[in-house]
């Protein structure tokens, strides 16, 4: 196996979407895995969706590296640890023009992408994306499993906790501490105060609108 191989889970647009990204960095995309067995050993973008990924064996997953491009926080976040449990690999994917601080800390399978501005100090952990130019400022980090969208603004020293989705152009202003756990944040938010967990904000100022079961 070369070690620029690669195989991502999750053939759809997500899915081409992070080919492009794992094209851009030398690496060769091998297969494609999903779980709908209508789109099985269709091509997209020139490579073949070989199998689910739930049928692959321990043998066939360990030492292999793997790209999970599945926007829900909660299934991306189990298939990269069921990936790394069985031996294989879930690489960062950082586009060239992304910009990292040296001080900041991007954890494993993290996806960053293009335009991104990651300032000092900032922690990425494990298995979140930050997509296309989102900025995070200063001291701040952002949880496990985590989706930060399109053009989003995340402010200095606050903590995101995992498995937050923030939805496209909103902006988490600095002053709060927290956004907590298994939260979303809907498109175009103004965020000024800490969020309760399992909860969906909205609007500016932003509000919380329900409580997720
Ligand atoms: C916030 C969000 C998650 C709410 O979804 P939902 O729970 O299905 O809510 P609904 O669509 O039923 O809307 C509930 C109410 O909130 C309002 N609302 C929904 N999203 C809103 C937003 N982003 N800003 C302001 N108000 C919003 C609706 O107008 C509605 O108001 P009403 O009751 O007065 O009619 C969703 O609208 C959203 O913004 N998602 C982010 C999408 C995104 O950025 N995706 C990026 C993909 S990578």
């Amino acid at each position: 196996m070369n070690n620029k191989d690669i195989y991502i889970v999750g053939a759809g647009t997500y899915g081409e979407a992070m080919f492009e990204l794992a094209e851009i960095l030398g690496y060769k995309v091998k297969a494609f895995f999903d779980e709908d067995e209508k789109k099985l050993h269709e091509s997209i973008m020139g490579v073949e969706i070989t199998d689910k990924f739930s049928n692959l064996s321990c043998q066939e997953i360990k030492g292999k590296q793997f790209i999970v491009a599945i926007g829900n926080n909660e299934a991306r976040f189990n298939i990269m640890n069921e990936i790394n449990s069985l031996g294989g690999n879930t690489p960062s994917l950082i586009h060239p023009t992304a910009v990292i601080s040296p001080s900041a800390e991007i954890g494993i399978g993290v996806y960053i992408q293009a335009n991104v501005y990651i300032w000092t100090k900032v922690k990425v952990n494990d298995f979140s994306i930050i997509s296309p130019n989102s900025v995070i400022a200063h001291h701040s980090t952002i949880g496990k499993a985590c989706l930060v969208s399109t053009l989003t603004g995340i402010g200095a020293s606050i903590k995101v906790e995992d498995k937050v989705f923030i939805g496209m152009g909103s902006t988490i202003v600095t002053g709060l501490a927290y956004i907590r756990e298994n939260s979303i944040i809907g498109a175009g938010a103004v965020v000024l105060k800490n969020t309760e967990r399992n909860s969906v904000y909205a609007g500016i100022p932003a509000k919380k609108i329900r409580s997720i079961k």
